[in-house]
């Protein structure tokens, strides 16, 4: 409410305290928005026919409760009709004699923690899960409090099935995930419309107190030409000093309107353009102050 009280003195200290707030809220946000993202680089690696194909790409994101490690193994996928890993009995057909593995998992079905613990309690090293199907290649940051020491990271869609359909032909395809960058899209998308938002105010108070007083200007400016103009008229109106024998002295005449005295000799008259008249002193006040004639409301500008 007290934005609504703005004098337009006051307005660069409310920009200042307006200011001071936003840089004051992005200090504090990292700490009440929680954790910043880290990316994961996965470096896939697969043998097709004679050639071992690597790849390399930032196509993970580590989850909230991940620890942020490298970790590296065969990938395996859960047995059974889903990919999903809710069942608790869940098992990994994973190769002999394999030291580490990582399982690949679709999301959904249950939560990020329960597949995660599921795949760990198998004695998986890392987790892989793929978004739902129709998401792209887009991944977030999961949240699966309660897990393990166990690295999760999820992928997107796209590459998560093209992984699965690797594996089920029975191509053998390590993994490498390691620690990527660090990114913030949700404080920017936050820090962002906080901008947004504080610049349309600054911006809309600032148009306010440079509009306001120009508004003030011409409207004053108008005024004073309006006035000028009435001047201008008034001095054009005809001018009559009454002597004996004029039919304004007449007795049955009406009194001057303004003041309500009755004309006598030696009065100077104003006639307006109805032919309305009026003891100059009385009129021209009134004139200035409305420009209309007090009987019959003619606009002595407009005739
Ligand atoms: C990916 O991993 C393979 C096998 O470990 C390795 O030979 C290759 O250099 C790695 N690629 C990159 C870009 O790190
Ligand atoms: C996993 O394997 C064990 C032992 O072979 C079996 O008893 C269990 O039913 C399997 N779990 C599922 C979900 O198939």
């Amino acid at each position: 409410m007290s934005l609504l009280r703005i004098t337009p003195s006051a307005h660069s200290s409310v920009s200042s305290r307006l200011l001071r707030l936003s840089i004051f809220l992005l200090l504090s946000l990292p700490n009440s928005k929680g954790k910043a993202i880290w990316t994961a680089y996965l470096n896939i690696t697969f043998q097709v026919g004679n050639r071992i194909i690597s790849e390399l790409g930032e196509s993970g994101v580590f989850g909230n409760h991940s620890p942020l490690k490298r970790v590296s193994g065969v990938v395996v996928l859960p047995e059974g009709w889903n990919q999903n890993a809710c069942n608790p009995m869940t098992n990994f057909s994973k190769p002999e004699q394999t030291d580490s593995w990582l399982a690949l998992i679709e999301r959904g079905g249950c939560t990020f923690t329960h597949k995660i613990n599921v795949a760990a309690e198998k004695g998986a090293d890392g987790v892989i899960i793929y978004n739902y199907p129709g998401m792209g290649n887009r991944a977030f940051p999961m949240s699966h409090q309660g897990t393990k020491n166990v690295v999760a990271v999820m992928i997107g869609n796209l590459k998560g099935i093209e992984l699965l359909y690797l594996i089920q032909k029975g191509v053998y395809v390590t993994i490498i995930i390691e620690v990527g960058r660090i990114h913030a899209p949700c404080l920017n998308h936050y820090v962002t419309s906080l901008f947004t938002f504080l610049t349309a105010t600054v911006t809309s108070l600032l148009l306010c107190c440079a509009c306001r007083p120009r508004a003030h200007n011409s409207s004053t400016r108008r005024q004073r030409q309006i006035k000028a103009e009435v001047k201008k008229a008034i001095g054009e109106l005809q001018l009559q000093v009454l002597k004996e024998g004029d039919k304004e002295l007449d007795p049955n005449e009406d009194s001057c309107v303004v003041c309500f005295d009755i004309y006598k000799p030696q009065d100077v008259i104003r006639i307006l353009t109805c032919k309305h008249f009026f003891h100059k002193a009385c009129i021209d006040p009134w004139l200035l102050a409305h420009s209309t004639c007090p009987m019959c409301k003619c606009d002595i500008l407009k005739t």
